[in-house]
């Protein structure tokens, strides 16, 4: 008799394993009742004001100040000011700074990870090992490039531009203010940034770094605002904008620029197609795909929304990933074990609501593996489509939800026409043993970023962004100092 028989069906592994709550305490995080506006190194009080709210529970966190603008105004004079003396600090100074700034961030890690999962939903797991590591990843990298800025750009005499204007999304609050702020800072930039009005908290508990940090006041400046605040920064006397969003309001921003010379990056929205061979690793990939799409809730500009499968493989890949699906744990985004946080916002919630109703009615099937939702707050269980057409809506919009659409394809060529059939090409994956297929879709898929054998990953040395409507410029990497230098 083997050990196997002996055990007969008792199998090692507990079938129906059940997870105790793991908590992750929120006591490191003080909060104030009512913030202000962070101008000039100090805070301004606001002349009205929001409450920001957590969506696990839709409890008030605090009150938080909705710029005008003037204030908007008033915050541009003040980097303005700050700029003359910044841009002429010894570059090596200015490195110093940013490298305190990523170390205190690597600190205080911790508190910020549980104010991100705490104002915007993500899992803890997600905001402690991805967001936080990262935001302070990109601070270190962007400060060893502050003294080397010329050989960066051999013989062209970079030199930075002014005053940032700095407009940032809700899905990676922290993140975005990160990939923002360093590289205009490292050029010797100053910057105005305003967070979304979902998720101000962590850029409000940011401007506590900036202070610990010592950076010269006024040369970070944070308003809090809504759409209103994002608009009137954009008309301010600023020399550039960098915008994180939806895609229509990136286009209502470059139609705001055209013929003012202020420079302008967007990165805006995405429908990426994730590519899935017969002869790749199967399981591997179904952890990619689910990686892709359920991470952060399916918020995620780059998220593998659209998937192609192989038709001979169609079957055991929707099989596997039901079956991953439901070991997905959903539920309070400050349990160390969830899989899927809460989503956004009420508004966010309606959107993806509409779309995957909209799906159901054009006649894709729908699959959500059985999960109980908390009864506060907002939740989506993850949710696949099957038997999508390229038309449908669901095929063809950014749902910013954790909502994937199935589709087919039998070759090559196939797949790169169909995955390239969209006005969006942010990001796209592919996923096969053979390398030289991997160079020949890369080569001819419209897309910023193209990931093999992989989905979501981001490195601060490797640049991102968009081709057609997912916008222009790159953040990230030696490319990402660019919209924030002028040559000669
Ligand atoms: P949004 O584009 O309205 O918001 C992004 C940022 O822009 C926020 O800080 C907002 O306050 C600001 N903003 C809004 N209107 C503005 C204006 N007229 N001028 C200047 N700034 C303005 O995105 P929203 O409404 O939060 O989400 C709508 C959809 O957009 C989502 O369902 C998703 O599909 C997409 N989206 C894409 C993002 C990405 O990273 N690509 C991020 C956020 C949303
Ligand atoms: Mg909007």
């Amino acid at each position: 008799m083997t050990d196997l028989e002996r055990r007969g069906d008792r199998s090692p592994v507990p079938a129906g394993w059940t997870y105790a709550p793991a908590p992750e305490s929120t006591e490191i995080v003080s909060l104030q009742e009512r913030y202000g506006l962070f101008v000039g190194g100090e805070w301004l009080e606001g002349a009205e004001h929001y409450t920001t709210i957590s969506p696990r529970d839709e409890a008030p966190l605090a009150e938080v100040a909705q710029a005008g603008e003037a204030d908007v105004h008033h915050a541009v004079a003040v980097a303005r000011e700050a700029f003359s003396t910044w841009s002429a600090l010894a570059p090596s100074e200015r490195a110093k700074y940013l490298f305190r700034i990523a170390r205190i961030l690597a600190e205080r890690s911790r508190e910020f990870a549980v104010l991100e999962s705490l104002n915007g939903g993500k899992p803890i797991k997600e905001s402690r090992d991805v967001d936080l590591p990262l935001a302070a990843a990109h601070f270190f990298y962007y400060a060893g490039w502050a003294d080397k800025l010329e050989y960066a750009f051999p013989n062209q005499d970079p030199r930075p531009i002014g005053v940032a204007g700095q407009i940032i999304p809700w899905n990676f609050p922290l993140l975005m203010l990160a990939w923002k702020i360093a590289p205009a800072l490292a050029a010797g930039n100053t910057v105005v940034l305003k967070p979304a009005e979902t998720t101000p908290l962590t850029a409000l508990l940011f401007c506590d770094v900036l202070r610990q940090a010592e950076l010269p006041p006024g040369t970070v400046n944070i308003v809090t605002g809504d759409g209103r605040t994002g608009a009137a920064l954009v008309d301010a006397d600023i020399d550039k904008v960098a915008f994180t969003g939806s895609t229509e309001v990136g286009k209502a921003i470059q139609r705001r620029l055209a013929g003012t010379g202020k420079r302008v990056t967007l990165e805006l929205g995405g429908k990426a197609a994730n590519i899935v061979f017969d002869d790749c690793a199967l399981d591997q990939a179904v952890e990619g795909i689910v990686n892709g799409i359920y991470f952060n809730q399916g918020h995620v500009c780059c998220a593998g929304s659209r998937l192609f499968v192989q038709e001979s493989i169609y079957e055991p890949v929707v099989e596997k990933l039901k079956r991953r699906m439901a070991t997905l744990r959903v539920g309070d985004p400050l349990d160390k074990n969830t899989d899927v946080g809460a989503i956004n916002s009420r508004m966010q919630l309606d959107r993806i609501t509409e779309l995957v109703e909209a799906g159901q009615a054009e006649g894709a099937e729908i699959y959500q593996p059985p999960c109980r939702l908390p009864e506060r707050g907002y939740w989506f269980a993850p949710t696949v489509f099957t038997n999508v057409a390229q038309s449908y809506r669901i095929a063809q919009e950014e749902i910013f939800g954790p909502v994937l659409s199935v589709l087919t394809f039998r070759t090559p060529d196939e797949a790169v026409e169909k995955a390239n059939n969209t006005p969006y090409g942010l990001s796209a994956g592919i996923w096969t043993e053979k390398g030289s297929r991997i160079l020949w879709m890369a080569e001819r898929l419209r897309a910023g970023v193209v990931w093999a054998n992989t989905f979501n990953r981001f490195d601060p040395t490797s640049p991102f962004g968009g081709y057609k409507e997912s916008g222009f410029g790159r953040e990230g990497g030696r490319h990402g100092l660019e919209p924030y230098l002028s040559f000669s």
